[in-house]
């Protein structure tokens, strides 16, 4: 059952390095032979070609997975893609377009707003000439869901059964599937060398050991930060990039099970308004690994520091003047930009787990909250 773990969402965060181990083995091929597409998901080229656009829609941290999925969609294939929240799709839907992809992204397949918005896309192609037909793709945990009914083609994600209401598992299985997706499109396209695909699964390969180092490491010092911060009544969370919607799910976390007030907000946004709220009740924390982004979160975290937050860093700079910026540090290893969030997610998991269960709430049940909301 929890094999020793006191909650389901613990043991759900330490099975991560394994869904990622199983995720490589089910997506990517031996690298050896050259013939071979290093990507294997199984999708028909004709979901693919002459493709223009990607529309995704998504719930909740299903649509958090899916922002990173459009900045890797993006830099490695190219491709226009946009993110929507189902809820907010369905009533005012993008103008039509043409060799559009439409993806969904459920890992329980059974979300009621994410479902109807699908509906909605798939019907209101219907009879229309063919470049408008609706291309769908669902990337879910349970392909014998309504999901995997409702649409031709799937990307299993796979997490295993998740049981916390609070995903964290099943994300880190959604960013794995849209790693694939991307660099099955990249590949394709020819939009990034061969070299640079298998340097990047390579990099891949690296992460269950680098997740199991980083839980290792990190399971006393967000302890030890939940002790401080069993009270505190507001959080910040920033991230710039590919890491912004990292920080989204760090505040996501925080909020469902600890019932904190949190927000994430792109670091540049802090100077537009929000940075009013900061003082020394407010601690920020800030996501900042070296890559395109790196000085500029550094830059913001000082803009924070000076309103006297408590800044924690979510870095893998151990030393010097940048890391001296910061209160705290939750070291993550210094890893391709590109495959950050997938670490830097790690610490806000266990940082959230920690100061929920500090508080003596329910991890695995928060209130008000369900594991599948089939509401819409
Ligand atoms: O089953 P889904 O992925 O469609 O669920 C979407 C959201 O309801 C879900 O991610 C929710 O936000 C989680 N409780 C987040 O931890």
């Amino acid at each position: 059952e929890k094999q020793g773990f006191k909650h389901f969402m613990l043991k759900e965060i330490h099975e991560q390095p394994g869904v990622v181990r199983a995720s490589l083995e089910a997506y990517f091929n031996n690298l050896g032979d050259s013939n071979q597409s290093p990507i294997n998901l199984g999708l028909p080229e004709s979901l693919y070609a002459d493709l223009e656009q990607i529309h995704i829609v998504a719930c909740g941290t299903s649509w958090h997975a899916a922002l990173v999925g459009k900045h890797l969609i993006e830099q490695l294939a190219g491709i226009s893609t946009q993110v929507h929240y189902a809820s907010e799709y369905r009533y005012a839907p993008s103008p039509l377009t043409a060799n559009t992809l439409i993806v969904g992204v459920t890992q329980s397949g059974e979300t009621a707003d994410t479902l109807a918005a699908l509906a909605m896309e798939k019907e209101r192609r219907q009879g229309k000439e063919p470049k408008y037909q609706a291309r769908l793709l669902g990337i879910t945990n349970r392909p014998e869901s309504s999901l995997g009914h409702m649409v031709p083609h799937i990307i299993s994600t796979l997490a295993g059964i998740e049981i916390g209401v609070a995903a964290t598992k099943t994300f880190i299985a959604q960013l794995m599937a849209f790693y694939a997706l991307a660099l099955d499109l990249a590949y394709r396209r020819q939009t990034v060398s061969l070299d640079k695909l298998v340097e990047i699964i390579n990099g891949l390969r690296q992460i269950p050991k680098e997740i199991e180092a980083t839980l290792a490491s990190q399971e006393s010092l967000t302890e030890q930060l939940a002790h401080e911060f069993a009270e505190t009544q507001d959080f910040i969370f920033l991230g710039r990039g590919i890491n912004f919607p990292i920080a989204l799910e760090g505040a996501l976390k925080l909020k469902e099970i600890s019932y904190i007030h949190a927000e994430g907000y792109p670091a540049g946004e802090m100077k537009h308004g929000p940075i009013a709220l900061l003082d020394a009740k407010v601690p920020v924390v800030a996501i900042a690994v070296p890559g395109s982004v790196y000085e500029k979160v550094i830059s913001n975290s000082q803009e924070a520091k000076a309103r006297d937050s408590r800044l924690i860093g979510v870095t893998p700079v151990k030393d010097g003047e940048a890391a001296e910026i910061f209160n705290d540090l939750l070291p993550v290893s210094n890893v391709d930009e590109l495959l950050s969030p997938i670490l830097a997610v790690v610490p806000l998991q266990l940082l959230a787990y920690h100061i929920a269960a500090r508080r003596g709430l329910d991890v695995d049940q928060p209130r008000n909250l369900a594991k599948s909301v089939t509401v819409e």
